[in-house]
């Protein structure tokens, strides 16, 4: 038994790192970033009627699109320090089948799990409520405007959410998705605006750059250079960045001597939490010399957590996260999962050095209780569907980084829609 168990761990460590080189594999066509139109004039400013607009049924009429009834948590209130709830009559806020912008990758439904309550959580804060969701409200206040994800494909799984939960008030024809390099962008006609995703997996420069090929074992950054990432977040609205993941597969992070225009290949190496506080000490400095907080809201989430060990919430017959169904219910004292908190403590003080206001949005606790909703199995492996016997192999296979959608990450867009259309 024991030495099943030690022999379950060492496997799971040497394949989780294995899995964390695959797992980011993303596909996206290459073009000039000079070729996306990113102000195309509008002949037609915002229709009004609902068929100029719309085809599909709505589920909102017109009288939803004014947040004047809606009841926003006042500024006293921690909407992070709450609970999970199950909600089934308004849970989820979108179906799978219904969000054509979905990809394989976390379309868990399909894919083959049997299971789907991991979709009817609702997050409820203690002391307060969050508004209710309302898609058109939200597209409303994005009217003329570009909300920008930026960071790894963490960001990149809520940046997904966040356009299913806004795609739905738009008709067929009126919206779209391309993908330029490094940018993702979800376009809604009517109202000019844009969601969308710019891959930076360490917000800095680094050697895994490149948004098709950055699959790269021998992670290097560059802690001090950010300039040719952030010249491509000027003029943003609202602007959500994360970076965590990247930095688990290594105790300490490999910092460049030099640069890599200048073919420098030396580093140095150094522990973690300085490394990261060197990377969000350069942007936060980007933040204070080049956002205009009258024009952008500024959002940075904290660590997206992992589930590997199913003895980290007592269950010896767990695999991963493979066969967990429900969030942790005992929230009485928040789980160990591994979270590296020492990165915790380095955002929220970079956070407080910058002058301008960030929302810090700290979803890691209220994210550790949820090892129910990781894609597991039912997701895709370097861009193909994992086979039948790869799905009965959830110890090298299932992926319990990234999240089914519908799911958690349409919460983490909720905390962000609250200070959106409250506009606080
Ligand atoms: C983050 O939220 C958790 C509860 O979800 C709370 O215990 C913790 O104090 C919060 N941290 C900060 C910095 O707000
Ligand atoms: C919600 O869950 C309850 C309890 O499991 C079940 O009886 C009910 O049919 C569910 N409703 C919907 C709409 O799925
Ligand atoms: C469309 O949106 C862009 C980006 O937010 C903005 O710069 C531009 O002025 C908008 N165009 C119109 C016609 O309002
Ligand atoms: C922001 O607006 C305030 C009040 O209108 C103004 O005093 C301030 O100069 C503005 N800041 C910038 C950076 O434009
Ligand atoms: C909940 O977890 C705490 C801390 O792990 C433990 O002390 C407590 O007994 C648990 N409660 C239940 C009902 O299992």
């Amino acid at each position: 038994m024991n030495h099943r168990k030690n022999n379950h761990l060492s496997i799971s460590i040497l394949f989780f790192s294995l899995f964390l080189a695959g797992i980011f594999l993303y596909n996206q066509g290459v073009k000039s970033l000079t070729e996306f139109p990113f102000s195309i004039p509008h002949e037609n400013p915002l229709p009004e009627s609902k068929s100029s607009v719309n085809e599909q049924p709505r589920t909102e009429s017109p009288v939803d699109s004014t947040a004047e009834d809606i009841e926003f948590p006042p500024e006293s209130c921690d909407i992070f320090d709450g609970n999970w709830v199950f909600d089934n009559s308004t849970r989820p806020l979108y179906k799978e089948d219904e969000c054509e912008f979905l990809t394989e990758q976390v379309t868990c439904m399909k894919n083959g799990r049997q299971d789907s309550m991991y979709q009817n959580w609702r997050w409820q804060p203690k002391d307060c409520n969050l508004p209710k969701f309302r898609a058109k409200l939200l597209v409303e206040k994005l009217k003329n405007k570009r909300l920008m994800f930026v960071g790894d494909s963490l960001n990149r799984n809520q940046w997904e959410s966040m356009v299913c939960l806004v795609q739905s008030v738009v008709g067929s024809g009126r919206k779209s998705l391309n993908k330029i390099g490094s940018l993702s962008i979800f376009r809604i006609e009517d109202y000019n605006a844009t969601v969308e995703f710019y891959w930076a997996p360490f917000l800095v420069e680094s050697n895994s750059d490149d948004p098709e090929m950055h699959s790269i074992l021998n992670r290097i950054i560059m802690p001090e250079s950010i300039d040719k990432h952030g010249q491509n977040w000027k003029n943003v609205d609202y602007l959500v960045f994360n970076t965590y993941i990247w930095w688990m597969n290594t105790i300490n992070m490999k910092v460049l001597r030099g640069s890599f225009d200048e073919g420098a290949t030396e580093y140095d190496e150094v522990e973690r939490p300085i490394a990261y506080a060197r990377v969000l000490k350069t942007w936060a400095e980007w933040v204070d010399r080049n956002i205009n907080p009258n024009r952008t809201m500024i959002f940075f989430n904290s660590m997206s957590p992992i589930h590997i060990k199913s003895l980290d919430w007592n269950n010896p017959d767990g695999i991963k996260c493979a066969k967990e169904t429900t969030p942790i219910l005992n929230m009485s004292t928040p789980p160990n999962v591994g979270t590296d908190r020492r990165l915790f403590t380095v955002a929220t003080n970079a956070i407080k050095s910058i002058k301008l206001p960030v929302h810090f949005l700290n979803i890691t606790t209220l994210s550790e209780y949820r090892k129910d909703a990781h894609t597991s199995v039912y997701t895709i492996r370097q861009g193909k569907l994992l086979t039948d016997e790869q799905k009965a192999d959830p110890i090298i296979y299932a992926d319990c980084i990234h999240w089914c959608l519908p799911g958690l990450p349409d919460t983490w867009n909720e905390f962000i829609y609250t200070r959106i259309v409250s506009g606080s």
